[in-house]
């Protein structure tokens, strides 16, 4: 733990691990992936929702090695999409082949998930194999929207929790991830389940709630932000220092013009700026003792992962946000932060 005082005005931690984040491929995976680094993160955890969906353990290690040309810097930890295809035999090969996770997107819930799941049930017997392998289960868990339920975009996280509370009863040992929690009822649902369940957190769920992203689409994410009690739920449990709750960024860059257009994809671009928008956040909360385990200690221990090598610091001076990289607009564009990462480091 560092001992905060008033007149701090550098922080050193050790580099940062994003347990979620979308680095796509082709022209924006070469704008995003070297941010990466310069966000104060030094290993991430990249979703398969390029299209086509990454799910084999061939295109898992293809896409990495993409990446690592673009970052050699950094560690990738990759995934596998959910889908009816994944037998018992690939899934035996990615564990061997060091990939981490499966990822879950009920279909049609956000980006690219055409191909997500429409009964997670259906896929008991991977679920059961990934258990046995001790691979986690990452799940974007929304319900897609169901008019005659009575399901949006605002209860569509909260209906899913008994879900999540069957799959934990059905496979107690297998270790799930509920992404990008949104809701108070979320948060209670983890802390509340047993140890091998666990959830990752933005940095714009800290930040938002459903005013942000009414007119704004540069705000506008999956599962989108809630109330200022569900904001604050989120915030007291990083304010708590709770184990079971660590950072996934789930930042997902979108060119400028599938933004600014009637149907703008949902995602929001936060790799360049991730650790001085958390430090400003959790200053605020005062918690910034905290910084260092939310980043980069509870994820490690929930994946079971050593330590990063090497740290980042981070100075109490303002940081200016860009307008764009690229033609992606950043979260906060225009805006200044009240830390920033030095470079080089
Ligand atoms: O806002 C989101 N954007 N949520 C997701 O779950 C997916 C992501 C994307 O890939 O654009
Ligand atoms: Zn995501």
């Amino acid at each position: 733990m560092m001992n905060m005082t008033e007149t701090q005005t550098t922080l050193t931690i050790p580099l940062a691990d994003d347990f979620h984040v979308h680095l796509r491929d082709g022209d924006l995976a070469r704008t995003v992936t070297p941010l990466v680094r310069s966000g104060g993160v030094g290993r991430c955890l990249v979703m398969p929702n390029v299209n086509p969906p990454i799910q084999t353990v061939h295109d898992a290690l293809e896409y990495k090695r993409s990446l690592l040309h673009i970052a050699p810097d950094m560690t990738f930890l990759m995934t596998l999409y959910l889908h009816e295809g994944l037998t018992h035999n690939e899934l035996e090969r990615a564990a061997e082949a060091g990939i981490v996770a499966i990822k879950c997107y009920p279909r049609g819930v956000t980006t690219n998930s055409e191909h997500g799941a429409t009964d997670l049930m259906a896929h008991a017997d991977t679920f059961a194999a990934a258990e046995n392998l001790g691979m986690v289960l990452c799940i974007h868990g929304e319900i897609p929207n169901d008019t005659e339920r009575g399901i949006d975009i605002m209860n569509a996280e909260e209906a899913f929790l008994p879900e999540l509370k069957r799959l934990h009863t059905t496979f107690p040992k297998l270790r799930i991830v509920l992404e990008h929690v949104s809701t108070a009822a979320a948060v209670n649902a983890v802390r509340e389940l047993g140890d091998s369940v666990a959830a990752t957190i933005t940095a714009h769920h800290l930040l938002l709630t459903a005013e942000d992203w009414a007119n704004n689409p540069y705000n506008f994410c999956k599962p989108v932000a809630k109330t200022s009690a569900d904001r604050d739920a989120l915030r007291a449990i990083i304010k708590e220092g709770h184990p079971k709750f660590f950072l996934g960024s789930d930042s997902a860059p979108h060119r400028q013009a599938h933004k600014e257009c009637e149907h703008p994809k949902p995602g929001i671009f936060t790799t360049p700026i991730l650790l001085p928008l958390i430090a400003q956040c959790m200053e605020e909360l005062d918690c910034l003792d905290n910084l260092a385990e939310f980043v980069a200690t509870f994820g490690r221990h929930f994946y079971r992962l050593a330590p990063n090598k090497g740290t980042v610091k981070l100075e109490r001076t303002p940081f200016h946000v860009p307008d764009r990289y690229g033609d992606i607009v950043p979260f906060a564009a225009g805006t200044t932060l009240n830390w920033s990462i030095p470079s080089p480091r």
